[in-house]
């Protein structure tokens, strides 16, 4: 596995440690977005950004989208930002996402920093580039490649992250072992996630896990797109449910698309029976199952849309044993239909 990239910086001391950021890149201009969580939690450990230009949005996957992006841009604008200003984005993934696409393509590009929030954004969304907004109820549809300057975790944030979010983090944890390292898939498994208090190895582990792979290949031409297991299924049902105006979060959505998925996995022969029940039991005994569902139907309208599609043909990217995935798998309408109901009729349903 490789080295941590230079851009991201783990740390105790968060407020010394964008200082020492800010002082590199030494900006004409900085503004901080927030939400209204991460406005009073989070934004009193940086003292070093008192007086700064302040940019509140409001909370949720229900506003990464293109009105929130104009009100950002607008307020950039007020600012009389250029491009050698800065903005700190200071929240969880859709923080991270939407201000990172807010200033990758303001003025053709501004400086950025992200200082991930929640247990998900430290360990995934943070890291990869990955910048954007939903559309309609299309997931991550609109955006861009592109890395902050910096990327500053601090896992004293996640004291205040409220319990649920924290375990929807997990999801992403649980992906990391399971598509890529079967040493800490071993390691995740030895751990009750409600008797997990120190967050620091995990996070170490899972951002290596996920550059490791990035580095591999940035843009998602092949390998990257491991990445999802879990998330194409996982995909569909959070678009749903942002669409239906119904409470589910992205980690939720994961757990559940990953126990399809490995379904899916199993049928196709590519992991063994034993494995399987393995995993599933694991997820199981995180994660409730999610029983309000989308149809049939609607889950293949929305897999139309998936970004990782050969022409109408839907790809996923499954497990083909413990620590290892693959890519570009297809799978016929009946597989998808039999590993919903397999989904449905097992397991406790909230
Ligand atoms: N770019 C990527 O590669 C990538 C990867 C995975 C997920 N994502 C995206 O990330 C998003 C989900 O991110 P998320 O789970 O961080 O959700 P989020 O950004 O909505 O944050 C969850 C909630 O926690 C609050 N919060 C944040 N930090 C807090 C803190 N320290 N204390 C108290 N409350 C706090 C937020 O205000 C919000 O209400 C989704 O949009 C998903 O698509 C992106």
């Amino acid at each position: 596995m490789n080295k941590v990239p230079p851009n991201i910086h783990f740390t105790q001391n968060v407020n010394q440690q964008l200082q020492s950021c800010l002082k590199l890149f030494n900006p004409d201009k900085i503004a901080i977005l927030v939400d209204e969580n991460t406005l009073i939690h989070c934004l009193p450990k940086l003292p070093s950004l008192k007086g700064m230009p302040l940019i509140q949005i409001n909370s949720g996957e229900k506003n990464k989208n293109i009105e929130t992006c104009q009100i950002i841009w607008q307020k950039l604008t007020d600012f009389k930002f250029t491009r050698k200003s800065l903005l700190v984005n200071l929240g969880g993934g859709v923080i991270g996402d939407m201000g990172g696409f807010v200033a990758a393509t303001f003025k053709r590009g501004i400086h950025f920093i992200n200082i991930p929030t929640t247990l998900l954004s430290q360990v995934d969304a943070s890291i990869g580039g990955k910048l954007g907004i939903d559309f309609n109820e299309f997931k991550n549809h609109i955006g861009v490649f592109k890395d902050p300057d910096a990327i500053i975790i601090c896992d004293d944030f996640l004291s205040t992250l409220p319990h649920r979010q924290l375990k929807s983090g997990f999801a992403e944890i649980i992906k990391h072992g399971l598509i890529y390292d079967l040493a800490y898939w071993k390691h995740i498994q030895m751990n009750l996630f409600s008797e997990i208090k120190d967050w620091q190895e995990f996070i170490k582990k899972s951002v290596l896990v996920k550059a490791d792979v990035v580095k591999k290949d940035p843009y998602e031409s092949g390998l990257r797109k491991i990445l999802n297991f879990g998330h194409t299924l996982g995909h569909s049902i959070e678009s749903w449910y942002l669409d239906t105006g119904k409470d589910l979060l992205h980690g939720e959505a994961i757990a559940a698309g990953m126990i399809m998925e490995a379904k899916l996995a199993l049928d196709l022969g590519l992991i063994e029976k034993g494995y399987f029940e393995q995993l599933v039991s694991y997820i199981d005994q995180v994660f409730d199952r999610v029983m309000v569902f989308p149809t049939f139907n609607k889950i293949k309208a929305l897999l139309g849309q998936d970004k990782k599609n050969k022409g109408s043909t839907v790809m996923f990217s499954l497990i083909n044993g413990p620590g290892s995935c693959l890519f570009d798998i297809e799978v016929s309408d009946a597989q998808i239909a039999d590993a919903i109901d397999f989904y449905l009729d097992s397991g406790s349903h909230k």
